[in-house]
Order: structure tokens, then C-alpha cells, then sequence
């Protein structure tokens, strides 16, 4: 099974909060950033294996910055680690005031996602090709947090 580079499955999506994603206050609803993130890490996902993939577990989410309406968030989505049938992503989201044009960080999280066959059931994937250092030890650390789990 022939592996693939980070840089092949990488994504950078990017979305206007509107009314319909905040609260009263103008707050973005903490809900519909976590789908945007979890559609990031999909999308790494089933570029990786070209197969159907689904969340299995997702780490704890701090939301640091407050998204209001009007912001841009701006989600980028990296393959980090690949087991037989798992793979791990890294998801960050910054959020850009379009009048200031100040960006900040607001959120990162990690998604573990499975690939599965015709009948649902997990299936085997290509590896992840590693390319750099940072990358090495990023698989490293994500095989680490995996097995604790
Ligand atoms: C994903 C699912 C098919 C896994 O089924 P399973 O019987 O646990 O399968 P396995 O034990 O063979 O595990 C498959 C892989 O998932 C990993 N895994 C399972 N549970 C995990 C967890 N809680 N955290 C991290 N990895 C997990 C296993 O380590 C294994 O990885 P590997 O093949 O790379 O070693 C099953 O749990 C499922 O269908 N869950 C619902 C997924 C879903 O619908 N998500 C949408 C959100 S509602």
C-alpha cells in the first residue's frame, strides 16, 4: 500500500461566522467550530485512505479566543500519525478580525479518525510517509498519547 506525505492531505478551510452559527450575543456557538473542525480532519482523513473514515475519539478542546460574528475562522487540518486502520490529526483554528486584520489563535484539538470497508468494519491504510524531524516526533508522541488510551 503505497504511503503518502503530510503536505498530499493537508487542508486549510475557512469560514465568515454568520448570525446563524452565534449565540444572541454574537458569540460563535462552540458546536459549529467543533464541526468545522471534525469536517477538516474528515476531509484529511478520507484524502489519506480514499476510503469512508469516521471519528472515534477527539482530545479535550479549550476554546482560548472568543469568535464573534464577522470573524474569519481559518482551520487547518494535518495527518499526524497513521496506525493499521487509525490515523491522528491535527487540527488548529485561528480567527481573523476582518477590521483589524489581526489573527489569533483560538482553538487546536487532536481527532482520531478510522477508515472503514464496504461493511463498516476498520480497515488497513497506507502509511504516512514522514519527511521531517518535527514530523518523526509528532507520530512519535501521537503513538504515545494512543496507546495510554
Ligand atoms: C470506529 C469503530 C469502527 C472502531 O471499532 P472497534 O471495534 O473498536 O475496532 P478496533 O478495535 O479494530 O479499532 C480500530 C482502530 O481504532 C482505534 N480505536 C478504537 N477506539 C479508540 C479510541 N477510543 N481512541 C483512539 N483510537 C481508538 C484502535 O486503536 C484501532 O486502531 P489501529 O487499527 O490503528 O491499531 C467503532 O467504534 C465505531 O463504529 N464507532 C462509531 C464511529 C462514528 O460513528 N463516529 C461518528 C461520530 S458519532
Amino acid at each position: 500500500m503505497k504511503g503518502k506525505t503530510a503536505k498530499e492531505t493537508h487542508i486549510t478551510m475557512a469560514q465568515v461566522v454568520l448570525p446563524y452559527h452565534a449565540n444572541s450575543a454574537g458569540n460563535m456557538h462552540g458546536g459549529e467550530l467543533m464541526k468545522l473542525m471534525d469536517t477538516a480532519a474528515g476531509v484529511v482523513a478520507t484524502r489519506h485512505c480514499l476510503c469512508n473514515t469516521v471519528t472515534v475519539s477527539v482530545d479535550k478542546l479549550v476554546f482560548k479566543e472568543p469568535i464573534l460574528v464577522g470573524d474569519l475562522v481559518i482551520c487547518d487540518a494535518e495527518l499526524i500519525y497513521t496506525g493499521r486502520t487509525s490515523m491522528e490529526i491535527y487540527v488548529t483554528v485561528n480567527v481573523e478580525n476582518l477590521s483589524r486584520g489581526d489573527i489569533k489563535p483560538a482553538m487546536e484539538g487532536y481527532f482520531v479518525m478510522v477508515a472503514l470497508d464496504r461493511n463498516r468494519r476498520p480497515t488497513a491504510i497506507p502509511p504516512l510517509i514522514i519527511e521531517t524531524d518535527e514530523e518523526q516526533k509528532r507520530f512519535d508522541e501521537a503513538k504515545a498519547r494512543l496507546s495510554r488510551k
